[in-house]
């Protein structure tokens, strides 16, 4: 305690999608999800507790915030370390803005890590994945590198994230094409709740992607590069279509994002293997091996700038620098 700690952890991509809670207050989900940690989108965050301020100062990008949610979390790990000290938080994100890359993942993932050892906690990766689930439910998979999985559990306690492979051995690569500056209109916190609730396909939906789970699991220890991918971006269409199905209906796809989803279909065509896959925003990101990243940049090149174009590799779990 007094002392400053920073964390770094990398965001991640779902493979198989987290949409919806069973318990909103503890972020319980309906469904266990899979996802790949991801090298070049992370969120650095420093936090230290110190018996001078009067009161939380928290800077995102160097801009102050007052985010109720980021003030209760900080309560959360006072209540588990038994202090009632204030805290300095500095978070950079360097993570594209609004690139539907979930920052929050990332954000979550190393608010937690930092804060807990601020407060003076140990904790495993386990016990921070559990904690770390309590800001962003996809925080809870940025724990941990390469593939990685959160368990749906039922309470607090049995809902966390764990490691499935890291290092990542299959051959795997995500190009992310960012299409859209503004942020979005339904956050997935909103749009995930009006899908849970109204979807009259909800509960076709987890039975289907408990099934997605098991096919993505056994994908990954067998090193089959075609059935993840395949599987991933079904899981993804599943998912949106949770969306269009809900009362009010809503959208995160726009022109554009067809637009790429019929570039990957036509490059198959060419025998270019590659996959799709979307979140809670109109970006598309695109799961592809090494010796095709040349290929797919440039089909997208022809309607895309460069600096919408972001590759990604598989990335590390959380640490302190
Ligand atoms: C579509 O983790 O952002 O990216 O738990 O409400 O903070 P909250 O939601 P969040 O939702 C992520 C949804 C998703 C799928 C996924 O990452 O599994």
């Amino acid at each position: 305690i007094g002392k400053k700690y920073t964390a770094r952890a990398h965001t991640n991509i779902a493979l198989v999608k987290y949409w919806g809670k069973e318990n909103e207050e503890l972020i319980i989900p309906a469904n266990s999800s899979i996802s790949l940690t991801l090298d070049e989108f992370y969120t650095d965050t420093s936090v230290i507790f110190d018996s001078t301020l009067q009161k939380d100062l928290i800077t995102i990008n160097d801009e102050i915030t007052d985010d109720k949610k980021i003030i209760n979390f900080l309560d959360l790990i006072r209540k588990k370390a038994g202090i009632n000290l204030y805290a300095k938080v500095e978070s950079y994100n360097h993570v594209p803005n609004s690139a539907g890359l979930a920052s929050s993942a990332s954000a979550y993932a190393s608010l937690a890590t930092a804060g807990s050892k601020a407060a003076g906690l140990e904790l495993s990766d386990k016990e921070l994945s559990m904690l770390a689930r309590r800001g962003s439910g996809s925080a809870t998979r940025s724990i941990f590198g390469g593939f990685a999985a959160w368990n749906k559990g039922t309470d607090d306690n049995t809902s966390y994230g764990y490691s499935i492979e890291d290092p990542v051995k299959m051959d795997i690569n995500m190009i992310a094409i960012v299409l859209n500056g503004n942020p979005k209109k339904i956050s997935s916190r909103v749009g995930m709740k009006i899908s849970y609730e109204t979807s009259p396909f909800y509960d076709s939906w987890i039975k289907q992607t408990n099934d997605d789970f098991s096919t993505i699991e056994n994908a990954i220890k067998n090193g089959d590069f075609s059935t993840l991918g395949k599987t991933a971006e079904l899981n993804a269409m599943r998912m949106h279509s949770l969306t269009l199905s809900a009362d009010p209906s809503y959208l995160y796809l726009n022109k554009d994002s067809l637009l790429v989803i019929e570039m990957v279909k036509t490059l198959r065509e060419q025998g270019i293997e590659c996959y799709y896959t979307m979140d809670a925003g109109p970006n598309v990101k695109i799961i592809c091996q090494k010796n095709n990243i040349k290929p797919i940049i440039n089909k997208l090149s022809n309607q895309f700038s460069q600096d919408q174009i972001k590759v990604s590799g598989p990335g590390e779990k959380v640490k302190l620098i």
